[in-house]
């Protein structure tokens, strides 16, 4: 009995070491979910752009592997999210997930990342709860949490004096997370949050607030849109001609990306973000230089996120030669890394999001100009995040 069972038993364990060597050296199943279609559907694009960009550079390999790529248009539906995400995981499989954009979109990936343990990377969506209560060792983010630019910018806001402002923001997690850190710097410093406007994503009919706006007449709008809604706002304001009167400023969403489209009302906007268009080092000159001549397009902040999100996907892939198996090495290397990003270098707090300078810019020509550093080393707090 002993004698027959061997050589099978020796088959079965040659067979599995086979397939497990076969799958080491497959290409790397890459699921892009972003949004194609919708008021986030450039952005989604940017991130996908950067992504590719530095796989590209790396001659399409990270850490020795190819990369094999499956999408979703999640079109920054939450309602559609999880169905979404399954066909990443339960459909093609994939071995990571990158994405998304929606805060509310990312929410149900973290969640289906959890149960199913697929490796997720975020690009950009600030959810806090992400690197915060729904923390993972398999789950990182490459571009920020919400209350990261929200509470830069109310350093700034508060820094310049003002005293009484008003928010105004799409009703859901991004906004209301990132009016929080306005809220929280602005107050700190001196000044008062008078009251919080708000319409549903990703509605755009902003006239009615716009008008409140110059009733209360406060002494600075803080403002949280991004993409096509982005657009419409600053276009809105200043047709309304509250820029000449009631000064707007906002976490830089609202000017990234955006600024061939907002043309001269968005000039002279100022904003803080952890990217800034024109930042004079090698890394961020090479970087939009390559990126134009790939994509016959300016680089913005998404595209330095997607580009960072496969640098610490290589980070890892690296440390354990290619081997995806070697999942405990390639975490511990990934939450180890320093970002060689665009926006400067970054390390990962311990939820696994960007330890961040924060900059603050100015809307000049088609460029966000770096104007000086609104915060150092902003490091989000991370709240019930047990790891
Ligand atoms: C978000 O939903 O988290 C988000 C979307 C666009 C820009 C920034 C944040």
């Amino acid at each position: 009995m002993r004698i027959a069972f061997r050589p099978a038993l020796l088959a079965l364990i040659a067979a599995a070491a086979l397939g497990s060597a076969r799958a080491q050296t497959r290409p790397l199943k890459v699921g892009l979910m972003l949004p194609a279609t919708g008021t986030y559907a450039a952005l989604g694009d940017m991130i996908e752009r950067g992504f590719r960009l530095y796989v590209q550079e790396q001659g399409g390999q990270l850490g020795g592997r190819e990369i094999q790529y499956f999408r979703v248009d999640d079109e920054s539906d939450p309602s559609k999210a999880t169905d979404n995400v399954n066909k990443l995981i339960k459909r093609d499989n994939v071995d990571v997930i990158v994405g998304t954009v929606h805060s509310g979109v990312a929410l149900a990936m973290a969640r289906a990342a959890r149960d199913s343990n697929t490796m997720l990377i975020v690009p950009n969506a600030g959810a806090g709860a992400i690197t915060g209560a729904m923390c993972a060792p398999h789950i990182f983010r490459s571009s920020f949490s919400n209350w990261q630019p929200g509470y830069a910018t109310g350093v700034v806001a508060a820094g310049k004096g003002y005293k009484r402002a008003m928010t105004i923001t799409w009703n859901y997690a991004a906004g209301q997370e990132t009016v929080k850190g306005f809220t929280e710097a602005f107050e700190k410093g001196g000044g008062k949050v008078a009251k919080d406007l708000s319409v549903p994503f990703p509605n755009v009919e902003f006239q009615a607030l716009l008008t409140e706006i110059a009733a209360q007449k406060p002494d600075v709008v803080f403002a949280f849109f991004a993409g096509g809604g982005a657009v419409k706002f600053v276009k809105d304001y200043d047709a309304a001609g509250l820029k000449k009167t009631v000064p707007l400023i906002g976490s830089g969403f609202l000017t990234d990306g955006t600024l061939e489209a907002q043309g001269a009302s968005a000039q002279g906007l100022q904003t803080a973000l952890h990217y800034a268009d024109n930042l004079d080092t090698p890394r961020n000159n090479a970087f939009r230089k390559n990126f134009a001549l790939t994509f016959k397009a300016n680089a913005d902040v998404y595209a330095v996120q997607g580009y960072d999100a496969a640098q610490l996907l290589g980070a890892g892939l690296t440390a354990v030669k290619g081997d995806f198996a070697k999942r405990d090495g390639m975490i511990g290397a990934m939450r180890k890394t320093t970002i060689d990003s665009p926006r400067g270098k970054f390390t990962l707090s311990t939820s696994h999001n960007p330890v961040l300078d924060m900059y603050l810019r100015e809307a000049v020509g088609k460029n966000n100009e770096y104007k000086g550093v609104a915060v150092k080393a902003l490091a989000d707090p991370g709240t019930g995040c047990k790891m």
